[in-house]
């Protein structure tokens, strides 16, 4: 979708945002596949609010994206612009036990979740974790765009509720900023944290391909990834989307993938698993698809 109303885009510099015409999503997700659209840069949250309703009074729908390594997006030009949040600078103060955290931040320091590609903002919606630990678990404040209520908000962590890849925040809510109460640690332990995840992670996943980490969601005390490998379905592949031979829970984009490509498969695998296992995987990608 193209933002062509001079009046518009003649009021996008005083409200701190930077309007990129034409901008491919496929650069901008781990997948490498997405269509294009306008894309609006924002460099200070205050200007939040006024960029939103301007683009809701001249009927400019709009989707906020964070990082964009959990993502599926349609192929082809796409029917809304995307909002995304410069990364400022510095983007992490810390103060005793507490970091400050700019959502734009590239995400790490917490020794599971070293190496998950994607932004604080996205990690947090999604309550991102990893072995053992979960971002949630140390969120102290959330400062956020509320959609509903039109403006800039600031959640304790006990507002929030935070589960597996799921939380409380509505869809439309943009995040801005957290504030992390971390516990102390000895560095030696951190770093020894640090390799231990690291070494896993990079034995287990397809950390060099493009990606969006997990397709599904693990059903309670099962893992999709063993039963897509179970059914020997590592390796197969519609056009250039593809299960991973490292981990059955990770497709990849092995070249020019479409999203067609990428749902198709998924479909499919989905559909082996519920005739095999008679279980309804859930997906953990988020789609952006329609
Ligand atoms: N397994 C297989 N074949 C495979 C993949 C896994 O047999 O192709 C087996 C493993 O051998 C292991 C079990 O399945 O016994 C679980 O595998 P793994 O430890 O790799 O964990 P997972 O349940 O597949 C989850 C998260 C990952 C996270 C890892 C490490 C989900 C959907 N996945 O994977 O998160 O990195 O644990 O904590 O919750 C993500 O969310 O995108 C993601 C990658």
């Amino acid at each position: 979708m193209r933002i062509d109303n001079p009046k518009l885009i003649s009021a996008l510099p005083d409200l701190g945002i930077e309007l990129r015409n034409g901008s491919a999503l496929s650069e901008l997700t781990s997948l490498g596949i997405g269509g294009t659209t306008d894309l609006l840069r924002i460099k200070k949250h205050e200007g939040i609010p006024d960029l939103l309703n301007l683009l809701d009074s001249n009927g400019v729908p709009h989707r906020f994206l964070g990082g964009g390594s959990n993502l599926l997006v349609g192929d082809g030009e796409l029917p809304w612009v995307v909002v995304q949040l410069a990364r400022p600078e510095p983007d992490v103060v810390l103060e005793g036990n507490l970091a400050r955290v700019d959502a734009a931040a590239d995400l790490g320091g917490m020794e599971g979740l070293i190496g998950v590609p994607g932004t604080v903002g996205g990690a947090l919606r999604m309550n991102a974790g990893a072995y053992g630990m979960q971002i949630g678990t140390y969120v102290r404040e959330v400062k956020l765009y509320r959609a509903a209520a039109r403006k800039i908000e600031i959640l304790r962590g006990d507002q929030i509720s935070f589960e597996y890849r799921h939380t409380s925040f509505a869809p439309d809510d943009m995040m801005l900023a957290v504030t992390l109460e971390l516990p102390s640690k000895p560095f030696k332990e951190i770093l020894q944290g640090i390799r231990i995840c690291n070494e896993k992670r990079r034995s287990s996943q397809p950390l060099g391909q493009k990606s969006a980490g997990c397709i599904f969601k693990n059903p309670p005390g099962a893992s999709a990834g063993r039963m897509i490998d179970e059914l020997g379905l590592k390796g197969s592949n519609v056009g250039d989307a593809r299960v991973s031979d490292r981990h059955a829970n990770f497709f990849v984009n092995a070249g020019t993938a479409s999203a067609k490509d990428m749902l198709t498969l998924i479909g499919q695998v989905h559909e082996k698993v519920r005739a095999s296992f008679g279980v309804e995987l859930e997906n953990e990608v988020v789609f952006w698809t329609v």
